[in-house]
């Protein structure tokens, strides 16, 4: 059974359709990344999945559970972090208090209480390399450090998928191997981790399944070394228009100039 399976999935916001049909499968242990030009669908596709946006037409489940039936959807299995989102929220939070928050599910299935949470807390924090600031306010934090808390928020509760929203956005390149290590680490325990990115970049190498959209649909699904794979070299694949790649157009290779 896929963790993440949908099917003829469609979207309609505002008078825009912005998914078409969008069919996949992803499955147990894998790495998978979303990729696709700006305004491509990609958030959509994920806030969908994640049970944010209502499909308007077709199916999608996770863990085997159709996301429209939400009271069954397994949260406790699961860490989302959204595209730029803020740690701080007007509220002064101590980087631990905004990770500790994270066992606090729909369900509230686990208590913010007690050693056992701030234990956690910190494990998830040293995780992404912050756990001597976890008494610092996030608003004091920068931007790649906020982003670091919120992936520490989801990862507090051990999920089996991880779900991530254009991670390495605005993070410099220390941050961004950190991650690289954080999250080969949690792919070696086995955890299915789906992440939208602009580049694969330091992730490169942990992506062994690519799913590329355009104006919301699927163009590519498959290995990022098959052929048609973005980034590829498929001279069957190359269009006159497109031989030159824009600069926007997503690509499966780290920047090579720094
Ligand atoms: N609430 C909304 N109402 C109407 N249109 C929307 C809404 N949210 C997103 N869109 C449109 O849907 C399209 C896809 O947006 P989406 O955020 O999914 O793109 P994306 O691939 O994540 O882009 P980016 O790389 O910039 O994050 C865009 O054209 C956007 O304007
Ligand atoms: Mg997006």
């Amino acid at each position: 059974m896929p963790v993440i399976s949908t099917h003829d999935l469609d979207v309609i916001l505002g008078s825009s359709r912005i998914l078409h049909r969008v069919s996949l499968n992803i499955h147990e242990g894998e790495t998978v990344a979303i990729l696709g030009a700006n305004g491509s669908g990609k958030s959509t596709l994920i806030r969908t999945i994640m049970g944010v946006i209502p499909p308007s037409g077709g199916t999608a489940s996770v863990f085997g559970t159709n996301i429209t039936h939400h009271s069954r959807v397994p949260w406790d299995r699961l860490g989302y972090v959204p595209q730029r989102v803020a740690a701080a929220s007007g509220v002064p939070a101590t980087a631990l208090e905004v990770v500790r928050s994270g066992l606090l599910g729909p369900k509230a299935l686990w208590a913010d209480r007690g050693k056992k949470a701030k234990r956690a807390a910190l494990e998830a924090l040293s995780a992404v390399g912050l756990a001597d600031r976890a008494n610092e306010h996030v608003h004091v934090f920068s931007g790649g450090q906020s982003q670091r808390v919120l992936i520490a928020r989801a990862l507090v509760r051990h999920p089996d998928l991880l779900v991530l929203d254009e991670p390495l956005a605005g993070i410099d390149r220390d941050s961004r191997e950190a991650l690289a290590h954080t999250l080969a680490g949690l792919r070696d325990q086995g955890v299915t981790i789906v992440t939208v990115l602009h580049e694969t970049g330091e992730l490169t190498e942990l992506i062994d399944h690519a799913i590329v959209l355009e104006d919301g649909h699927v163009v590519f699904d498959g290995p990022p070394g098959a052929p048609g794979a973005p980034g590829g070299d498929d001279p069957a694949h190359h269009h006159p228009d497109t031989d030159h790649v824009p600069h926007h157009a997503p690509v499966l290779r780290t920047e090579t100039a720094r």
